[in-house]
């Protein structure tokens, strides 16, 4: 299946060509079905050009078009916009090619494709997602950056594009000093038996060191000291860094799997000998002349650029070398681009990060460009808003701190629990055994914190409110995964094995129920095209929040068509059919979303 919006823009822009104006055929799908299915909107922009009026050049462009087996007369509206509507017949084809579900061809991670091709231009693409600071335990700030990385990688895998997930954690700095003191405190022959570390709880871990170094005056000096021994490279003080780190680590991952999020770690001390390298290179370049813009102030090495400025309007250092030697968090993100840029091939480089850091990013991006060591390769903070409580306030436990990832997680599973047991205990109730309820409830009570996520627009904090992600009715993975389950078992009842229907008859499209359903399963190509370039996991939930309304409307007794019991029998293969293809793209969409989908709930 390709995509509508890139063959019909394809289309325009020659037409547009054959009339001497080359530019952006501006084709968007419609909002409302009074204009057709698709909207082209340069007519407006090219009459300036040709001096004519626009809808003149649009009947121009027309003349010129070929659409014959994809629409249907186009009609020029308004000022001079060019509305088109799908036939039928081009649905049914477009649809109708789609390879049997069983049988398509899988790619490598045996993902269902639908008949959609793999980008021709395919990109070494580096995703910077989760990357939580190992001192500590995940916290539920760190939920977005992991559940929003991971579906852009998807997004982009399924394009076909080469992702490398980097889990970029803090795993460096004067803080690791101190945990390594307190660990030999507490556990002094740690270095003995590395492997063997278990820290049951690093949050209180980590307040006790904390403790210790700010009452006591010779933990401060000890914790000092070894963290110039960790920077020396002394081999113990190393070795217990290590296995701090692969303890909190571990932590970390019992959270990814729940999340079902892959990831692979390279944390910030991979840079510490690349950071002297490219500080090296920095302050060559000012002995060389770059003067203008690299300077020692007050003993630190700084870049000084363009537009970024103090809230008094002095000029912003983005300091690379302090005065002490030591280097900071802009040292290591400098000598990450580097690594990514010359090592890793990356031509995209995605920081899945909050907007609090927007100005880090901006300022590392315009030094990037400065010191031109990132040429060819794009650079952009996808940033993202914050999580909030249920009053719109910071998100904290009663005592003030930051609610822990996993205690967030059960207590979502709990809640799809409670949701799924009363459904059982009442009239609707299924006998579902309680393994079965046990596995429903963890694929929903994740897969609802996920979906709530990923349904808001990225930008904008929203309010964690378990009771709305749980609901099983509203734009929610519940209702989603319900929808999905329902349309399998229309299958089931039908007692036909969905995916070996025979595809070679076509797609009977006639009732207006069904046009709908097959306008709608069209657009997944260019909906997922649009998101792998403006990485917006919103429009994929509400593409499928429409997907499932629109099923539901077909499937209508009053409103839709007959599907199990419908004649002729083309007619009722032609609907079961529409079925498979609704049920695998809300199965491919929720894969993509990193949602498990479960058969029955
Ligand atoms: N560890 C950082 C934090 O917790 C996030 C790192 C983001 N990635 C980066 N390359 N700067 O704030």
């Amino acid at each position: 299946m390709k995509s509508v919006l890139d063959e019909l823009s394809r289309r325009v822009r020659s037409a547009m060509a054959a009339v001497g104006a080359d530019g952006d055929p501006m084709i968007r799908a419609s909002q409302d079905p009074k204009f057709g299915d698709y909207q082209c909107n340069a007519a407006m922009g090219l009459a300036k050009k040709l001096g004519k009026k626009p809808r003149d050049v649009a009947a121009d462009v027309i003349a010129k078009l070929d659409f014959a087996d994809l629409s249907t007369e186009p009609e020029i509206a308004g000022p001079g916009f060019i509305n088109f509507t799908l036939t039928p017949e081009f649905l049914s084809r477009s649809l109708g090619g789609i390879p049997p579900g069983g049988t398509a061809p899988a790619a490598a991670d045996g993902v269902d494709r639908l008949g959609i091709a793999a980008t021709d231009q395919p990109q070494v693409v580096v995703v910077d997602l989760s990357s939580p600071n190992l001192a500590k335990e995940m916290h539920v700030g760190h939920l977005r950056s992991t559940v929003i990385g991971d579906c852009i990688c998807r997004i982009l895998e399924f394009e076909g594009h080469t992702v490398h997930r980097e889990n970029h954690v803090g795993d460096w700095g004067t803080q690791f000093g101190m945990l390594v003191a307190h660990l030999l405190r507490e556990k002094p022959d740690v270095a003995e038996h590395p492997d063997e570390l278990v820290i049951a709880d690093l949050e209180s871990f980590y307040v006790a060191a904390k403790t210790r170094f700010d009452a006591d005056d010779d933990f401060k000096t000890e914790a000092r000291d070894t963290v110039v021994k960790l920077q020396q490279g002394d081999p113990d003080t190393r070795k217990i860094w290590k296995a701090f780190c692969a303890e909190s680590l571990r932590h970390c991952h019992e959270i990814y799997e729940r999340l079902h999020v892959s990831l692979e770690d390279r944390g910030e001390s991979f840079y510490t000998e690349r950071m002297e390298v490219i500080v090296q290179r920095i302050d060559e370049m000012r002995q060389r002349g770059d003067k203008d813009w690299i300077q020692i102030s007050d003993g630190a090495l700084c870049l000084f650029l363009e537009g970024f400025t103090t809230r008094d309007g002095e000029p912003l250092p983005m300091i690379v070398r302090k005065s002490d030697g030591g280097f900071n968090y802009a040292t290591s993100d400098l000598a990450t681009i580097a690594h990514r840029v010359d090592e890793m091939r990356a031509r995209r480089i995605l920081y899945v990060v909050g907007l609090p850091q927007k100005q880090h990013f901006e300022m590392l991006f315009a030094a990037i460009t400065k010191l031109g060591w990132a040429d060819g390769c794009e650079l952009e903070h996808i940033g993202f808003g914050s999580v909030l409580s249920k009053t719109g306030t910071m998100f904290k436990t009663r005592e003030g701190g930051t609610f822990k990832l996993k205690d967030v997680l059960d207590e979502a599973v709990a809640r799809a629990r409670a949701v799924i047991e009363e459904q059982e205990s009442g009239e609707g109730g299924r006998g579902i055994d309680p393994a079965e309820v046990d596995t429903i409830a963890e694929a929903v009570g994740i897969g609802a914190v996920k979906y709530f996520d990923l349904a808001h627009a990225r930008q904008s904090d929203y309010k964690f409110d378990l009771d709305t992600m749980v609901a099983m009715d509203g734009n929610t993975a519940p209702y989603m995964m319900y929808a999905y389950a329902r349309v399998r078992s229309i299958g089931r009842k039908a007692g036909v094995d969905l995916a070996s229907l025979p595809t070679d008859a076509p797609l009977v499209l006639e009732h207006p129920a069904e046009l709908a359903l097959a306008r709608k399963l069209v657009q997944l190509p260019e909906t997922l095209h649009g998101i792998s370039r403006d990485l917006r996991p919103n429009v994929l939930t509400e593409y499928l929040y429409d997907l499932a309304k629109t099923f539901s409307r077909f499937y209508d007794k009053k409103h839709g068509v007959r599907v199990i019991d419908a004649e002729p029998e083309a007619v009722r293969t032609s609907r079961l059919r529409l079925c498979d293809l609704t049920a695998r793209t809300l199965e491919l969409g929720l894969h993509l979303l990193g949602i498990e989908t479960v058969e029955r709930m």
